[in-house]
């Protein structure tokens, strides 16, 4: 039979090398015969796949949208009033156009390298400033990964500093209010456990704190809709120093007195309905918002104000020292990727629409509620709230309450359905027509009609004590930009001063900055996908469901498990879970006790940080010179805590860069000393369809799909990491308080949504079904062959620190810089290397002084040999220093980047032309990138450290 198909192949897409006379070049000068002899040479044969992945053969890209449409016409889009912290919103179209949907702004990475980051950075610090104006607290981050991990932030927070100074944590008790929504309790009490935290849940009304109570946990307004200050309440836990943890809805905050004004030590919340579609869960950016006192340990990264070389403000991220990176398993937090791109899109909602946008937005909802509760009440149903912002709680028997249900769901309505109650929370997307629906329903319920008039300005009905009186966003962002030409241009200017993937490669060993497809990206805005609401019944998200089945099905073929839970919201959380999947294994074979993770020193700071969350204590082994695991020392201290051992946390291949020969042996000595293997999988784009985790001898492995599996860094965030388990821990996966997820014996929830971040799980997706089988493996292949090719261009010039037994690195390598230290350091070169139009390389990770490069699969020839080039000339501008040709202190590495303002100054004082400072290579003439400050001061910004937008009077002074 004859089939006809595409000629048109995503994988000559995603993969860079294509023709066959570029691999010839490329084999060529890395030294081998053929790709295949290179793969033999750098993945041991004792950890090889044989056979293929048993994958469909991939579709092309029209194919693939084609077939999504019809999985997305099975998700049946209702409206949705079920609230719980997801809520309608409408995205303004020119935010969705230029900035969610704009490779721009979604490809970049995380703005670490503040010179050419200065939009995203202005951009955060805009939702900073949103944020702390609105709950009224000075501190705010930049983003957490959804409401109910903020909250259990804060408790992990709070508990540190209330047993400062106990050796005994003897503060050990939190109180949640029983009106915290469910699935943030459900977080709080999975995170409380490992920690020796007694959770206790109740009535704020009648709770009596103990002698070891550390913190309370309010919700504002509650889940019922109750829409009232808990100030006696909140009063007397001030008086006996307990934390106060306030979950709040920040667009309530427009109207209700802030919780900072009323004594909350922390504000923590979603920024979803500030235009962030719902997807089935997300992402959305949470927000942590806290006293001054706590800059030091609020969870997450800060963006704070600093300056430049010449004096002019600059911004950049604070605060650094407090982050896992640095402070391992002493971090109060393992959170890494969190949620910029969302936390961006909420920030310039709040720029587009201004406060007086938002308070209107929010006074519409709020007289929309009132109108619907009178007209219900006149209908007859008793309301359970007499306060709220947004949301009714309707008293109501079971038998009436199922009618209700039928007669909504036959009109493609949800609401939220109690043991006898039912809740309708209104949102920014409720007109008329769309109330007049929730109307006819209840009417037909009562057998009487109701009136359908919407007087809304007649509506006044906060009380005044709820009511906010003070002014907040008066910051000229918020009320500049608030035309669509205006919008337009000021989320372009900010786009320019920033570089992605739009401009080049991004070479973050790590990170694995590889093509983030439109193809894939596209469905992600279709509304069968974007407004859905995370808890909608099963029944009406048949789409999602077969996606994620199949997506979980893909991801076990391709790490050779047997489960998987798509529920972490980034790799840091997929430790986390991972590691309780092993704990609880551990707990139902009666060995509580197995408490010991051992972690290379090599690891990332997020592995150390997550077991500590996870309730473990922490041992380093070594790695020997070769940067592999020393195994002697893993033996050793495997046997010195065989009766405690839980795991081993292990990177592969290593981040060194190196597939070691042994891990093999490594996995089966923690077998055979009761231990379980965690696979960090960030370095997964080396190992697909070559060898694989299970194979490997790991029982458990997350995925950072925002690494491998094209999910874009969004500057940030969004990410994923599920976890994919063995037989032995699949009944350990996490559940869900309102979906049936998760295994038997699985903890509560780690996230806020049952599968995370879902909508962006479409990617991923999508990147499967598109390159099928044949072309993931490709993708490997190559990514192993575009390191390498780079290894082969630099040495002789730069030394690659460590490489595999036959001298091929893995699919990143680490350049060693310190050979060069009494001339340049690390980050001269990176600072040089935005001159040349690129971004740096991992800097100083896993080894200080030096960078690690990772090209990825999706970049070709011409392009790594700009990258190349690069380098290279650079290495001979550190040779002129070292010759003495040039000033040691004074040169084009010392003073990079060198911005635009810089070279076009009527002024030139430094000791070489500007062409040399700003064109060292002739392709840059045809594709400058300026970065928009020179470099950043560091320590200034530490020192001083501001966190919201500088006041009116700095714009004037400059
Ligand atoms: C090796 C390694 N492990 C863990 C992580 C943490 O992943 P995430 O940032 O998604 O939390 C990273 C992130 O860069 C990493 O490189």
């Amino acid at each position: 039979m004859s089939v006809i198909k595409s000629t048109d192949k995503f994988v000559h897409r995603h993969n860079g090398i294509n023709k066959a006379e570029d691999l010839q070049q490329m084999l060529d000068t890395i030294g081998v015969n053929s790709l295949d002899q290179l793969i033999d040479e750098t993945v041991p044969a004792n950890i090889r796949l044989e056979g293929s992945l048993d994958l469909p053969e991939g579709q092309s890209e029209f194919e693939y949208l084609q077939k999504l449409k019809q999985l997305a016409s099975k998700n049946k889009v209702y409206d949705s009033y079920i609230g719980m912290g997801y809520y309608g919103t409408i995205t303004p179209a020119p935010i969705l156009r230029n900035l969610f949907e704009n490779p721009g702004w979604y490809t970049q990475y995380t703005p670490y390298q503040a010179e050419i980051a200065q939009g995203r950075l202005e951009s955060l610090l805009n939702f900073q400033t949103m944020v702390s104006d609105l709950t009224g607290l000075p501190i705010a981050n930049a983003s957490l990964l959804d409401e109910g991990t903020a909250a259990a932030e804060a408790m992990s927070m709070f508990y540190g500093q209330k047993n400062k100074r106990s050796k005994t944590n003897e503060f050990n008790e939190i109180f949640v209010d029983s009106n915290v929504f469910d699935q943030t309790l459900d977080i709080i009490m999975t995170r409380a456990i490992p920690l020796g935290i007694n959770v206790v849940v109740g009535d704020m009304d009648t709770y009596q704190a103990t002698e070891h109570t550390f913190a309370v946990v309010v919700q504002y307004p509650g889940k019922d809709g109750k829409a009232e200050v808990p100030m006696d309440f909140v009063s007397a836990m001030r008086e006996k120093n307990i934390f106060v943890v306030a979950c709040a809805d920040l667009l309530s905050l427009t109207l209700l007195k802030e919780p900072g004004a009323w004594g909350a030590n922390a504000v923590v919340g979603n920024t979803q309905r500030f235009g962030v579609p719902m997807g089935f869960g997300g992402p959305h950016a949470a927000y942590f918002a806290t006293e001054e006192k706590y800059k030091r340990v609020i969870p997450g990264r800060i963006i704070g104000v600093s300056k430049d070389k010449d004096g002019n403000k600059a911004l950049r991220m604070a605060l650094q020292t407090r982050e896992q990176h640095i402070r391992r398993e002493k971090a109060t937090s393992n959170i890494c990727t969190a949620q910029a791109l969302l936390a961006n899109m909420a920030a310039m909602y709040g720029v587009y629409h201004g406060p007086e946008g938002l308070k209107a937005i929010a006074n519409r909802i709020h007289a929309t509620t009132v109108l619907l509760g009178n007209k219900l009440t006149t209908l007859g149903f008793e309301l359970n709230n007499r306060t709220f912002f947004d949301t009714l709680s309707l008293n109501i028997d079971t038998s009436t309450l199922e009618k209700v249900r039928h007669l909504a769901e036959e009109r493609g309505i949800n609401f939220f359905y109690g043991a006898s109650e039912i809740r309708i929370s209104v949102d920014e997307t409720c007109f008329e027509d769309r109330m007049s629906r929730v109307l006819d329903v209840f009417e037909q319920i009562a057998n009487k009609s109701v009136d359908r008039v919407w007087d809304l300005e007649s509506v006044d009905a906060i009380p005044a004590d709820t009511k906010r009186t003070s002014d907040y966003m008066l910051h000229p962002v918020f009320n500049s930009y608030h035309t669509e030409s205006g919008i337009m241009r000021y989320l372009k200017t900010l786009e320019n001063r920033d570089l992605s993937l739009t401009h080049s490669m991004i070479s973050l060993g790590s990170c694995t900055m590889k093509l983030n497809a439109a193809s894939e990206m596209i469905p992600v805005s279709w509304p069968e996908f974007s407004t859905i609401h995370p808890f909608a019944p099963k029944d009406q998200v048949t789409g999602y469901h077969l996606i994620i089945d199949e997506l979980s099905k893909a991801l076990c073929e391709i790490t050779g498990f047997t489960d998987c839970s798509l529920q972490p919201n980034s790799g840091a959380q997929g430790e986390y879970t991972g590691l309780m999947a092993i704990r609880q294994y551990h707990i139902s074979r009666g060995e509580a006790h197995r408490n010991v993770a051992i972690i290379p020193s090599s690891a990332h700071g997020t592995n150390p940080a997550s077991a500590v969350m996870a309730g473990m204590k922490v041992v380093v082994v070594a790695c020997d010179e070769r940067g592999n695991i020393d195994v002697e020392d893993l033996k050793a201290k495997a046997d010195e805590h065989k009766e405690n051992l839980s795991a081993l946390m292990v990177t592969y291949p290593s981040t060194h860069g190196v597939f070691e020969t042994s891990i093999r042996e490594i996995c089966d000595y923690i077998h055979a000393s009761g231990g379980m293997v965690y696979m960090d999988g960030a370095n997964m784009n080396a190992q697909v369809g070559l060898t694989n985790p299970a194979l490997i001898g790991a029982d458990v492995c997350h995925l950072n799909l925002h690494k491998t599996f094209a999910i874009p860094h969004g500057g940030g965030g969004p990410g994923m990491g599920p976890i994919c388990v063995n037989d032995h821990l699949a009944p350990f996966l996490p559940k869900h308080v309102f979906i049936e997820t998760g295994g038997e014996q699985g903890t509560s929830a780690v996230s806020a949504a049952p599968f995370g971040s879902a909508s962006i799980l479409l990617i991923s997706y999508g990147y499967i079904k598109m390159l099928g089988a044949q072309g993931l493996v490709d993708a490997t292949k190559i990514a192993i062959l575009n390191a390498n090719y780079i290894k082969a261009r630099l040495e002789g010039e730069y030394s690659v620190l460590y490489t595999g037994d036959n001298g091929r690195a893995a699919h990143e390598m680490i350049i060693d810089l310190r050979p060069f230290k009494a001339f340049v350091s690390a980050e001269d070169v990176a600072k040089r290397l935005m001159d040349y139009g690129f971004h740096a390389p991992t800097l100083s990770f896993p080894v200080a002084g030096t960078i690690m490069i990772e090209p990825t699969e999706s970049e070709d020839l011409a392009e790594l040999d700009r990258f190349c080039d690069a380098f290279l000339q650079i290495k001979s501008e550190i040779d002129e220093i070292a010759r003495g040709d040039v000033d040691g202190q004074d040169n084009v590495l010392a003073n990079a980047p060198h911005c635009l303002s810089l070279v076009t100054a009527d002024e030139w004082n430094q000791p070489y032309s500007r062409s040399k400072a700003a064109y060292p290579l002739d392709y840059i003439r045809a594709q400058k990138f300026w970065p928009t400050i020179r470099r950043v001061d560091n320590a200034q910004g530490d020192r001083n450290l501001i966190c919201t937008c500088p006041p009116l009077e700095s714009y004037m002074e400059e």
